[in-house]
């Protein structure tokens, strides 16, 4: 079995659906969920699915090896971000090299960079009136949102569209394309 880690920082929707699509994979396990936010309901989430979970802070996640040895515990061949928020320390790049995935909810190099994630990329991509938007799913390095980019999925977008449209939109792509491009490239890579 391939062990995959998820870390989520916030409502973890893209993390229950990940869940849910490897529930009863033959060769993929959603070994846990780790947050930065005691406070995450994508903790609840996991707990309802009967995935196991742990929080760190930032001194764990910047300053010791807190979160390299749960990895190491639970024997995680791949970390996948869904929804994580802080950048990810080097030391963990280095451990995990090209075994991160990380999904942003634009189109990068658009809109990527430290502060811009969910709700306030919608908001710049709505007030620059952009004709489409939609997911980049890629490889992590240190730099917030510049690591290799694995796939893209695009959505048309009107001027009757708002922010909270563009979110709806754009969690639609997310639900429907991460999972699939979790498993072929894990499955091509392990
Ligand atoms: C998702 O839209 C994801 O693309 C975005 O956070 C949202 C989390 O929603 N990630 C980033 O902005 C990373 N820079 P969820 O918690 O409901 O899955």
């Amino acid at each position: 079995m391939t062990r995959i880690a998820l870390f989520a920082s916030g409502g973890g929707s893209n993390a229950e659906n990940i869940i849910r699509y490897f529930q009863n994979h033959s060769s993929i396990e959603i070994a846990c969920l780790l947050s930065n936010k005691k406070d995450a309901y994508a903790l609840e989430r996991a707990k309802n699915l009967e995935v196991t979970t742990y929080t760190f802070n930032r001194a764990d996640f910047y300053e010791s090896t807190v979160v390299l040895d749960i990895l190491k515990k639970e024997k995680i061949d791949w970390v996948v971000l869904a929804g994580f928020l802080w950048l990810v320390p080097e030391s963990l790049v280095e451990a995990y090299e090209n075994k991160i995935i990380n999904i942003h909810p634009a189109l990068l190099p658009k809109y990527g960079g430290k502060g811009m994630y969910g709700e306030k990329v919608h908001e710049a991509v709505w007030q620059a009136q952009e004709k489409e938007t939609g997911i980049t799913i890629h490889y992590v390095n240190s730099h917030y949102d510049e690591g290799k980019v694995i796939f893209q999925a695009t959505t048309a977008l009107s001027a009757q569209d708002t922010p909270e449209s563009i979110a709806k939109k754009v969690h639609t792509l997310e639900y429907e394309h991460f999972p699939k491009v979790i498993e072929k490239t894990v499955l091509e890579h392990s």
